[in-house]
């Protein structure tokens, strides 16, 4: 029941724009540099094109897949994003994006910065897996902490981002000193854990400073392969890496023991300059073999959905269309979004004669 809510991306865009704050948008919409990869991301997807079937009985569909040992009802997923909790009205972002997920059955990835801590997002999810994804503190302990509390409080997979042990050059961002997180903000694992409470020494009311200082100076670590092992080591979930894009990356980590790769280039916030993210994923995924290949940065589309998933993707993650319905509509706004790229999607499939995800694979060109 939302009133007018819209049906593309670009409408949901333009309208969250009137409804966010002006940095707050700046932070979610902006991009690193002068966007080019943030836009390359989008239009490559113009670049690739399938060819419709025609007497293919695809009368139904199915658009479930299986990830680490889980059927899921559809290959679409909600990528982590920072500032879920504070892009919803009511400060609430991530259990309205659980509750979201609960009712579609689309996982939610939750961030290391979110605005209420780790534990109290899972009872919102139902039956639908969450997953947790770590940039991975400085301080071992520090991780191994968050890890295990990830594992406690039932996420069923970790995503280690690897492009964002510090972060891109955001002009949009540098003008307005306009980073959420050293302006205090969805820091509530940091605050929950002894162990971040320890480093901080001090009541962190006190002296907003220091404690800006002392999250920038645990944020993010610039992991090495040597490093995998102990990450390895840390937990019984399912590892997934964020931010792979050559296909050597890809194969190393999976020789290391990793469960999943995520070709991802953070929607055009990190590096900029580089190839669109649908132009890498193929070539990644022809080294995978059987392990998952989870994608993002640029989908806005059902259409794009199909086509992520021809050139090789298991799963296909979102960040800003669902960021945007959250802040037109909280859980109801995320939802509608996910049902609107699902709908999309199947459409897409049954006109072009597909009967399953299977059968789209590499029935894909560059035009
Ligand atoms: C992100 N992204 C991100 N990734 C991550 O691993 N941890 C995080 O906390 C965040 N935070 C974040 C905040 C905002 C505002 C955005 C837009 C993105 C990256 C995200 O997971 C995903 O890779 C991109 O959003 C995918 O690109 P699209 O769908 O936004 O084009």
């Amino acid at each position: 029941h939302l009133p007018e809510f819209p049906f593309s991306f670009a409408e949901w865009e333009e309208k969250a724009t009137t409804l966010m704050s002006t940095s707050l948008l700046h932070y979610v919409a902006g991009g690193s540099g002068d966007q080019h990869t943030q836009t390359n991301n989008v239009e490559a997807f113009h670049h690739w094109g399938m060819t419709p079937r025609m007497l293919a009985a695809a009368t139904e569909r199915d658009l479930s897949i299986e990830l680490f040992g889980m059927k899921l009802p559809t290959p679409l997923f909600m990528a982590p994003i920072g500032v879920t909790g504070i892009i919803d009205r009511d400060n609430d972002g991530e259990r309205a994006c659980a509750r979201a997920a609960a009712a579609t059955g689309v996982p939610f990835c939750a961030s290391t910065l979110t605005q209420v801590p780790m534990e109290k997002i899972p009872g919102s999810l139902g039956e639908t897996p969450g997953f947790f994804q770590l940039y991975t503190p400085s301080d071992k302990q520090l991780a191994e902490s968050f890890i295990s509390r990830a594992e406690a409080a039932g996420f069923k997979a970790l995503v280690v981002t690897l492009d964002t042990w510090m972060p891109g050059y955001r002009p949009r961002d540098l003008v307005r000193s306009n980073f959420p997180q050293l302006r205090g903000w969805c820091l509530a694992n940091y605050f929950s854990d002894q162990r971040f409470l320890d480093i901080l020494g001090q009541d962190p009311d006190k002296d907003v400073r220091a404690t800006a200082r002392a999250f920038a100076s645990v944020f993010g670590k610039s992991l090495g392969w040597e490093d995998l092992g102990w990450l390895r080591g840390t937990t019984k979930l399912p590892i997934v890496l964020k931010g792979i894009c050559h296909p050597d990356d890809a194969k190393r980590a999976i020789d290391a023991g990793i469960d999943g790769i995520y070709v991802s280039n953070h929607g055009g916030r990190q590096a900029n300059g580089g190839r669109a993210a649908i132009d890498m994923l193929p070539e990644v995924a022809e080294v995978c073999g059987d392990t998952p290949v989870l994608f993002d940065s640029g989908v806005r589309s059902g259409v794009d959905v199909v086509k992520a998933l021809a050139l090789g993707a298991t799963a296909v993650g979102i960040g800003r269309p669902y960021s945007y319905g959250l802040a037109i509509g909280g859980a109801a706004g995320v939802e509608h979004v996910l049902r609107c790229l699902l709908a999309e999607a199947e459409i897409q499939m049954a006109i072009d004669g597909r009967a399953d995800i299977a059968s789209l694979r590499g029935d894909i060109q560059r035009i």
